[in-house]
């Protein structure tokens, strides 16, 4: 049953091109426009929403936050992404032109159902991305597009994270579409590399061995940071929950700009850092900024580790180990960026004896709030 690998775990992260593409399957036409049927919720109600508000928690949180900067790029419509334990406890502003979207992988998770059920009660229509059909909370919302990964079994998500992030870049394009709010020429193109994506994971998967000879180097370390800005940020928040749940490892995900701000100060001699790069094209601004942080970082003895695009040279002085992602438009980079650190997490936990699959404490559906 798991197909020849050791571990569901590695099972599902080798499925995660199928993923993809399953979850692509049928919902781009030819033109290159969105056919999302299953989102029920009526064009003109779509075209009167004025607020988004995603809720969703742990790993799906993270889906989440890289959805709120793909619908606002994309749309203008303004939105924000809530942890669902902590959404219905402050009185949140939500009306009729309020969309919620709910991410689950389960579709069971009792946060993310308390927070949906709430925002009903206020008039508010919610959106689940959910990968489990017929699961309580796509029953209880009022549209639901599911995630196509086929059953995660492993407790640490992984391949229902990136077909969170598809179908999350898909409400974004379809929102766009219905309102025709910037369904320009950069909307075309992304849509266009959305539909090359699956190919981009398999080579990154395809060039994996560096990453897990390098995470069994560091089996006896006790602390690893993570660094990203803007779509790099929530993947770097990824990596460290991956690192936690699974290596039992002190992580932590910065916001790489926020490092002077406090963090800089835990920086010692071979720490190993973890930086997720942006495109050097792109938002290159962010680009040279990450590249100075990791100069400083270095210069303090940080042992880093660098995540950074096919053909970025910037960062080749001061990576002490230079892991290559696909190029790829910016706010689908997370796409490629998270299966390294999948991969680190899990090669990490088997190297220190932990059991991949079944982490301690944890249930793979957290159905008690
Ligand atoms: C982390 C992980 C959890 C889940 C979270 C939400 O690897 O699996 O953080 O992402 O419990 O679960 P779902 O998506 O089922 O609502």
């Amino acid at each position: 049953e798991k197909g020849g690998y050791d571990y569901f775990m590695l099972k599902e992260i080798a499925e995660q091109p199928k993923a993809v593409a399953d979850t692509l399957l049928g919902r781009i036409d030819a033109s290159g426009s969105l056919t999302l049927d299953e989102v029920r919720i009526p064009a003109s109600v779509l075209r009167e929403v004025d607020k988004v508000v995603i809720v969703a928690c742990g790993t799906a949180y993270h889906a989440g936050m890289i959805a709120k900067l793909a619908i606002e790029h994309w749309t203008r419509i303004p939105c924000e992404t809530e942890l669902a334990s902590e959404f219905r406890y402050r009185d949140p502003i939500l009306d009729q032109r309020t969309l919620v979207v709910a991410i689950s992988q389960s579709g069971e998770t009792m946060d993310t159902l308390m927070a949906l059920r709430h925002a009903r009660e206020q008039g508010a229509r919610v959106l689940a991305i959910c990968n489990t059909n017929g699961s309580t909370i796509p029953r209880e919302s009022d549209a639901v597009l599911y995630t196509h990964a086929g059953p995660e079994v492993a407790v640490a998500s992984t391949k229902a994270f990136l077909t969170q992030l598809v179908a999350c870049y898909l409400v974004a394009l379809y929102l766009g579409q219905v309102r025709g709010t910037k369904w320009g020429d950069e909307i075309e193109a992304v849509v266009r590399e959305l539909s090359d994506i699956a190919a981009a994971v398999d080579t990154v998967l395809e060039t994996m061995e560096p990453v897990r000879e390098l995470a069994r180097s560091l089996a006896d370390k006790n602390t690893v940071l993570f660094l990203g800005r803007h779509v790099g940020y929530p993947v770097a928040l990824e990596g460290a929950l991956k690192l936690k749940e699974l290596a039992y490892m002190h992580a932590e995900g910065f916001a790489a700009g926020e490092l002077k701000h406090g963090p800089i100060a835990l920086i010692e001699k071979d720490l190993p850092v973890v930086v997720v790069v942006p495109s050097p094209r792109g938002r290159s601004v962010l680009h040279d900024k990450i590249v100075s942080n990791i100069q400083e970082i270095r210069a303090r003895g940080a042992r880093t580790i660098v995540i950074a695009e096919e053909g970025d040279e910037a960062v080749v002085p001061y990576a002490d180990h230079l892991i290559r992602i696909p190029a790829t438009p910016t706010l689908l980079q997370p796409l490629v960026a998270t299966v390294p650190l999948q991969v680190f997490a899990c090669e990490l936990a088997t190297a220190r004896g932990n059991e991949v699959d079944q982490p301690r404490n944890l249930a793979k559906s957290v159905t008690v709030e």
